[in-house]
Parts: C-alpha cells; sequence; structure tokens
C-alpha cells in the first residue's frame, strides 16, 4: 500500500510523524473519506469544500497550491493501489503540524501542515443493505461544533464500540432528547411520505451523502422537512435510515429493539439506494 505524506510517497509501513504533530498531541486537524468508485473520486468536490469550511473554522493555514495538488494525489494512489476497479475510500487528514513547545494555541502560520493521503480497497456490508439493522441509541456526548469534521472521535469511537458490544446495525445519538445523528452517518425518517433529517447545525456533520439524498429526494419529488425528531417520535417513523459514504443508505428496521414500520427495509430506503447506487456509478 502506497500512502502520501507531506509531500512524499511512501509505503504505509515507512510513513511516520513526529511525536510532536500537533495531530497527534491534541487532535488538532481534520480529515475527509471520500467514496472511490471504479476508480472515480464520488464527489470530491464536495469534499474538499467542505475540509475548506474544516480549515477556515480552525483557523489552519493551507495555500492554494497544497490544496490544488491534493485531486492528482489522490487519484496517483487510486492508480498505485490498484483502485481503477471496483470500491475504494480514499481518507485524507490534514493537522496543524509539528511544532514546539507544546501549547495549547495556535504555532506560527508558517509551520507546515501534515498531509496525509491513504486509499483503501472498501467492501459494502450488503446484508445490512438490504436487510437493514437493528440500531441502538445513546446520548450525543461531542462538543457544539460537530459541524467541523476534525479527528477528535472518542465519542464517535465509543459510540460503535457499544454498537459492537451490543451487537448492533447502527447507532442514532440523542442530544437534548432529539436525534442528532449517527457516529459516522446521517439519519432520516420517513413520516407519512416525507423525509425528515437534522437541519445543519453546529450539531450535525453535513454529510456529502445527505446532500445526494436531497437530490434525489427533490428529482422524485419527495417532500423534504429539516427538522429535529425526538427520540420517542422516531419510534413511530414508517421508515428509518443512515446515510454516509461508507454507509450508503442503510435502512434501519428497529429501535432499541422497537420496530420501525413493518420492520423491514422500506420503499423510500430502496429508491434512495438506487439513486445513491446510479449516481455512484455514472458520476
Ligand atoms: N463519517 N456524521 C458524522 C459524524 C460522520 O462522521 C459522517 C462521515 C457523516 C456522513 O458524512 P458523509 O456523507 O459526507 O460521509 C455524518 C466518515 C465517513 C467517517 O468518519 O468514516
Amino acid at each position: 500500500m502506497q500512502v502520501y505524506l507531506n509531500g512524499r510517497y511512501y509505503s504505509r509501513e515507512e510513513a511516520a510523524i513526529p511525536v510532536i504533530d500537533r495531530g497527534f498531541l491534541f487532535g488538532d486537524g481534520i480529515y475527509e473519506v471520500i467514496r472511490v468508485v471504479n476508480g472515480r473520486l464520488f464527489r470530491l468536490e464536495a469534499h474538499l469544500k467542505r475540509m475548506d469550511r474544516g480549515m477556515k473554522g480552525l483557523e489552519m493555514p493551507f495555500s492554494e497550491k497544497q490544496r490544488a495538488e491534493l485531486p492528482g494525489v489522490m487519484e496517483k494512489l487510486v492508480a498505485d493501489n490498484r483502485l481503477q476497479k471496483g470500491e475504494g475510500t480514499i481518507y485524507l487528514q490534514i493537522t496543524r503540524g509539528a511544532a514546539l513547545p507544546r501549547t495549547h494555541a495556535y504555532p506560527s502560520a508558517e509551520t507546515p501542515p501534515t498531509v496525509l493521503v491513504m486509499a483503501s480497497p472498501f467492501v459494502p456490508d450488503k446484508e445490512i443493505l438490504e436487510k437493514g439493522g437493528h440500531a441502538i441509541t445513546v446520548p450525543d456526548i461531542r462538543w457544539a461544533r460537530c459541524d467541523l469534521k476534525t479527528i477528535n472521535l472518542l465519542p464517535n469511537v465509543m459510540a460503535a464500540q457499544e454498537e459492537k458490544k451490543r451487537s448492533a446495525g447502527g447507532v442514532l445519538m440523542i442530544r437534548d432528547g432529539y436525534i442528532t445523528e449517527g457516529y459516522k452517518n446521517n439519519v432520516f425518517a420517513v413520516f407519512d411520505g416525507t423525509l425528515w433529517t437534522y437541519p445543519d447545525s453546529p450539531y450535525i456533520l453535513s454529510g456529502i451523502t445527505r446532500d445526494v439524498v436531497f437530490e434525489i429526494a427533490e428529482k422524485e419529488d419527495i417532500p423534504v422537512k429539516l427538522s429535529p425528531i425526538s427520540a420517542k417520535e422516531i419510534l413511530k417513523a414508517d421508515e428509518v435510515m443512515l446515510t454516509g459514504t461508507i454507509t450508503d443508505i442503510q435502512p434501519v428496521v428497529s429501535i432499541d429493539g422497537r420496530r420501525i414500520g413493518m420492520g423491514h427495509p422500506g420503499p423510500v430506503a430502496k429508491l434512495l439506494q438506487r439513486g445513491l447506487r446510479q449516481r455512484m456509478d455514472t458520476e
């Protein structure tokens, strides 16, 4: 496996960062995960725009030149790692770089950022996409800037561990009585033919897949309502689903042991799955 680190290509075993990197010491960085389908980077520009917003929010210096190099780096890694056919992902991480002394405040703007890009094969979980998952809820214990895709992921990691421990298929996080999102995906619910999802806010990450869902809904004349759904109300939904770059559109057929709708993937989820697949295969 070849990876890119700060202007050079290395084997994954060889690539290393200094122990004083602020990503390592403070979690001071952002990341993106981009889907690769038959060698093409799905919605790359949307991911880079979200990265720009994150870097701006964190005042991370990054030159036009550095940004302009990223697509070429990703394409080279896709080719060198033989991902021109089938499914894969690109992982991009940018940290505020290596700086001493260890002080919390940002170091000089001249500090070079650490830029890491990796490409890996990806196998979608066909069974859960077809049959749906049995989800659980957990308290959303994250901070109040979930709109920034930072590498501070411990609450997400803990939610994922809870899912694993309980052999669940999906996690819905609850803040102030409302479902915000999953630990790696956004949440949608269908009530009487209308798709509901949490509005853009500092409490969720605005997903690229979420935007694709809006696009498909518009084309298919499915009304969308941007509104928080309470943890109680969601149990009465006709359908619930999770959406994300490595989730695709995953139906949720029960939440905390309570059946959702008819207890199997519904027509809206299936229609959205087809719409996403078609876009991933042809764009
Ligand atoms: N996660 N919400 C959270 C908290 C996420 O971490 C993600 C993505 C999403 C969905 O965003 P998108 O549709 O752009 O993938 C929503 C990535 C894939 C991850 O952490 O692996």
